[in-house]
């Protein structure tokens, strides 16, 4: 399975989710042979995308940004996996290199979140990336492993997370894309760990995309910015499409 995502951030409002899911349901149909797509809106507008995209059997699968590892409970501000599946999530993004700057999201916060999407039964997208700094210092390979070690230690069914390999440096308005070169090394060690696969997010646009999916160890994109206009995402997805098609 190729597998390709964007995350909104915090951006559109639930007119302009609506529109957008509106735009892949068309594009979509009944589903791309191989191909999972995916679409994580802000949570104000996980409901309203899985209303426009025909409701919680669409191939586009919709999630949610991140949750909180209790049920429910005197948690405010937060959003459980059954609140967000109720929504109609069923893939929920953890760890996210912003959340890990500025929320205060840790490898300990991310074992819980993750075991906690597991229990109900969703898809863990769990976030890991080295900062400029580490891979500076030569550490960058043994960090990201290290993230993904403490958010699989100990599970039952590590099969059924996903991972997404985003480096901090490559990541948004003031990343750089990689050199194909500098990410190979450290997807080849990923790729040996027993997920259900890895996605490559940072700085992925459409003219890099078919580069970065013939990466070994590379099952899918996960992008920001350059998946925001649904007709952007409708290329790329046309891109990871024809991929699938190569590879099958
Ligand atoms: P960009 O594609 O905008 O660099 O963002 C990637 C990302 O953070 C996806 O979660």
């Amino acid at each position: 399975m190729r597998w390709l995502g964007t995350s909104f951030k915090m951006t559109k409002t639930r007119a302009e989710a609506a529109a957008y899911a509106a735009r892949l349901r068309e594009a979509v149909g009944d589903g791309l042979e191989g191909v999972c797509p995916f679409v994580i809106p802000s949570a104000t507008a996980i409901a309203t995308v899985t209303d426009a995209l025909g409701g919680r059997d669409s191939p586009v699968l919709v999630g949610a940004q991140n949750t909180h590892w209790a049920d429910e409970g005197a948690w405010t501000g937060e959003i459980s996996v059954p609140q967000a599946a109720d929504a109609g999530a069923r893939i929920i993004e953890i760890g996210h290199s912003e959340r890990r700057a500025h929320f205060g999201e840790s490898d300990a916060t991310v074992r819980l979140k993750t075991r906690a999407v597991l229990r109900h039964g969703l898809a863990p997208l769990v976030c890991v990336g080295e900062s400029e700094e580490t891979r500076a210092a030569g550490g960058g390979t043994d960090a990201v492993l290290a993230q993904a070690a403490a958010a699989l230690d100990g599970l039952q069914n590590p099969t059924d997370v996903l991972i997404a390999y985003e480096p901090v440096w490559a990541i948004g308005e003031h990343g750089r894309a990689p050199r194909p070169e500098e990410i190979a090394p450290v997807l080849a060690e990923l790729s040996d760990l027993p997920v259900k696969g890895v996605l490559y997010g940072g700085s992925v646009s459409e003219g890099n995309a078919a580069e970065l999916l013939r990466l070994p160890g590379v099952d899918g994109l996960f992008v920001g910015r350059a998946a925001w206009d649904a007709e952007a995402y409708v290329r790329l997805l046309a891109t990871v499409a024809r991929h699938a098609r190569a590879v099958a």
